[in-house]
């Protein structure tokens, strides 16, 4: 109850202390944010991030996630890739859909084989979300999640603020269930194409530049992309190894076990990556980089893993943006043109208690969620001042 009190008055406030030159959104529904050397652009809708604008080594400024120019296509959008956006209240798997809290056994609809992926009905990446504040460099969107409109007990109150500094995006979340204690997990669901589709060369995701030096395990995961409950070590110039140096992402492309990698019919990445029990939220634990134009984007987070998805079922008939892709070229978003790098605790994590990831993944009465992560952009090979996150 005290959270959903300190949550009115916030929304109060905000209001009371919107100042002067806060942002409304443009006639397309989009919340401009700007700082230094970066801009970003929101809709409300499953509190997405529709652009990302950030310059390369040209000067040259690229909009590097993916979306659409139609903000009002996204709740329409029969695919659903959840760009940019936050789904909840538990993202990604659970397998069987369904999971025992105290006792009580819980069905959530099954929308992915078996299995459930990102709640289910009227979850939160399908929803308007309220804007509770916003300022020139800085935007709240709000939930208030009814008891059992995913299938979970309880209704779940969250908050998602985006801010914006110097060549840096961060992203706190909190949530919270008042009355019964409940699954939360969340993720910014985030999609990147650095090259912003416009190297004549290759408008695939595979010669962009992965390093994540504190991934030294992996959860391994069946046909259906769900974790198993093994935890294995990811031995050096594996399919997995992204921590002994910076390897292409298609790096291990050639070798056998890239086929099927990412589940029965699927090539490439579509499992979770655990940080290393040494990791503390200062490390970077993600540097993405293209060498064609030289952005490079590090992550900071304090969550415990990193999903990885590289764009294996797009099918080839999403548009780009206007702002992506080459003159006269295709303005389609090709398969494998994308890495999907969401932050999240243990994948399904409510039905290992074996890992022992409970208490990061239910909620109750008198307790918070805190969900915190910040990418940092620069250039390759340019040092940048270290910030605190
Ligand atoms: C944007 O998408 C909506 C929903 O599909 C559609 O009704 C509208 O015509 C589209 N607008 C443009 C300019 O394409
Ligand atoms: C769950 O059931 C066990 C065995 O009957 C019981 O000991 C325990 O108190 C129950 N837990 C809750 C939260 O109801
Ligand atoms: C999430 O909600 C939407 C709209 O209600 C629905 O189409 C989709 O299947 C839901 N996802 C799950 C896992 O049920
Ligand atoms: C937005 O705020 C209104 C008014 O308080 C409320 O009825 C609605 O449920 C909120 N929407 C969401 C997604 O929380
Ligand atoms: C939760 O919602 C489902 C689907 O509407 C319904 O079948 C079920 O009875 C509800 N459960 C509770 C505890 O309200
Ligand atoms: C992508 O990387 C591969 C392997 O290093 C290399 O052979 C190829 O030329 C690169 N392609 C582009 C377009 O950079
Ligand atoms: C994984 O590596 C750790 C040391 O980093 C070791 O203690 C553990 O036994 C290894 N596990 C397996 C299954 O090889
Ligand atoms: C952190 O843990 C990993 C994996 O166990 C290990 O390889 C690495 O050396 C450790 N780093 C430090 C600074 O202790």
């Amino acid at each position: 109850m005290k959270y959903s009190a300190s949550l009115f008055v916030a929304s109060a406030v905000a209001v009371a202390a919107r100042p002067k030159d806060a942002p409304t959104p443009g006639p397309d529904g989009r919340y401009t944010l700007e700082a230094p050397g970066i801009r970003a652009q929101f809709i409300p809708y499953a509190a997405t991030l529709t652009n990302l604008f950030v310059k390369d080594k040209s000067g040259v400024e690229r909009d590097i996630v993916l979306g659409y120019d139609n903000a009002s296509y996204y709740p329409v959008d029969p695919g659903h890739p959840v760009y940019n956006a936050v789904p909840g209240r538990y993202t990604n798997r659970i397998g069987g859909g369904q999971f025992t809290l105290d006792n009580v056994t819980y069905n959530i609809p099954k929308n992915d084989g078996p299995n459930t992926l990102h709640s289910g009905p009227n979850n939160w990446s399908f929803r308007e979300w309220n804007v509770t504040a916003v300022s020139k460099d800085s935007i709240t969107f709000s939930i208030y999640d009814p008891a059992n409109s995913t299938g979970m007990p309880g209704h779940v109150e969250s908050t998602v603020t985006y801010s914006l500094e110097k060549n840096r995006w961060k992203i706190r979340m909190e949530a919270s269930s008042p009355d019964v204690r409940t699954p939360i997990m969340l993720t910014q669901h985030t999609y990147f194409n650095l090259d912003a589709f416009a190297n004549p060369d290759t408008q695939t995701i595979w010669n962009h530049t992965m390093y994540m030096p504190k991934s030294h395990r992996t959860l391994a995961i069946d046909a259906n992309a769900l974790p198993t409950g093994k935890i294995v070590n990811i031995t050096k110039n594996s399919v997995d190894d992204f921590w002994s140096a910076p390897h292409q992402l298609g790096y291990a492309s050639g070798n056998a076990d890239f086929q099927n990698h990412c589940g029965n019919t699927c090539n490439g990445y579509n499992g979770e990556y655990i940080l290393d029990d040494n990791k503390t939220d200062r490390d970077v634990v993600v540097s993405l980089s293209s060498e064609w134009n030289g952005i490079k984007a590090d992550l900071r987070t304090n969550q415990a893993g990193i999903v990885l998805y590289s764009c294996y079922w797009n099918d080839g008939t999403a548009p780009m943006k206007s702002t992506q892709g080459v003159k006269g070229g295709s303005k389609l978003i090709p398969k494998d043109g994308c890495i999907a790098i969401e932050a999240m605790d243990y994948v399904d994590g409510i039905n290992h208690p074996e890992w022992g990831r409970l208490n990061k993944q239910i909620f109750g009465p008198g307790q918070k969620y805190v969900w915190e992560a910040s990418w940092q952009f620069g250039l390759i090979g340019k040092s940048r001042p270290h910030h605190s996150q």
